[in-house]
């Protein structure tokens, strides 16, 4: 955010955002003085959202929660002008909506497929585009999230590594052709996160908690808060100069070349 012409209060659209780390981004950013509008294929759970910033961090206008497919075109260009109206302009998008099927390539459905695309890849595209000429005239930012599927292959997770690395793409390509606007594109490319996407698969024996932990330097779970923390990072006019950057937010699990028995522990 950089000098918005309009009511002085600062307007972030984020998708996907009535729980996980949408939701903690939201709260993150209500808490410093932005109007959140608030974007999910779950319509009650946004306006629960923001109906809670409402009462703990009231701005003039009040903050908005609204239904919003991220794959529908034109559902995404009428929320975001609705996010225009209200606020009198858009600062910042963060683009969070996803989902996650875990299931062997070889038997993984076309409708699966394109269905990680569209809400991952295609939908952050369709926000960000919806969003341009309001992000352009505030001198504005996109965030986008990634993953640590955008770096490895993921065994049983193929489309939505493929959309995750899309991300990267999308996100450095905007960044490259919106800088000369003034806007900003960047990514977080969180680890494992504490949200109902992780313990879903933790529930389901999908992942091995052990497992995870041993592989991952921190040796925990990262908290929705912290991810927020990095995409309230990147809008702020302290990343003025970051752009094109995606961000680790893994506690080093990306990093981490360990594979011996001591789990990186060892003295040699
Ligand atoms: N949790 C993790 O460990 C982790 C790690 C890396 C990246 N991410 C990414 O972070 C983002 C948020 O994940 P989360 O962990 O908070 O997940 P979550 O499942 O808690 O929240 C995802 C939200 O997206 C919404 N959504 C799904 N499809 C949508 C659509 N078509 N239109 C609008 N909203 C839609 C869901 O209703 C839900 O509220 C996702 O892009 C996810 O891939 C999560």
């Amino acid at each position: 955010m950089s000098g918005p012409a309009h009511t002085g209060v600062p307007t972030v659209v984020l998708s996907g955002a009535a729980r996980g780390i949408g939701a903690a981004t939201a709260g993150y950013l209500a808490a410093r003085g932005w109007r959140t509008v608030v974007l999910d294929l779950d319509g009650e759970g946004a306006a629960g959202v923001a109906a809670t910033l409402d009462a703990g961090h009231p701005v003039p206008g009040g903050h908005l929660g609204a239904a919003c497919d991220v794959s529908d075109e034109a559902a995404v260009a009428e929320a975001v002008a609705r996010a225009a109206d209200l606020g009198g302009g858009i600062d910042a998008v963060v683009a969070g909506a996803g989902n996650l099927e875990r299931r062997p390539a070889a038997e993984l459905d076309l409708g699966s497929w394109q269905r990680h695309l569209d809400i991952h890849l295609t939908g952050s595209f369709l926000l960000a585009r919806a969003a341009f000429r309001w992000l352009s005239a505030a001198h504005g930012c996109v965030v986008t999230i990634a993953s640590v599927g955008s770096a490895f292959g993921i065994p049983r997770r193929v489309a939505y590594a493929a959309a995750k690395s899309g991300i990267v793409g999308l996100t450095r390509t905007l960044a490259a052709e919106w800088g000369p606007h003034g806007v900003r594109v960047n990514a977080v490319a969180p680890g494992y996160v504490n949200t109902e996407m992780v313990r879903s698969g933790l529930a389901a024996g999908a992942l091995n908690r052990g497992a995870l932990l041993a592989r991952t330097p921190l040796r925990r779970l990262a908290e929705p808060d912290e991810i927020a923390a990095a995409i309230g990072f990147l809008v702020s006019p302290e990343a003025g100069f970051v752009s094109g950057a995606v961000l680790p937010v893994d506690g080093g699990l990306t990093i981490d070349g360990t594979f011996d028995a001591f789990g990186g522990e060892a003295a040699g």
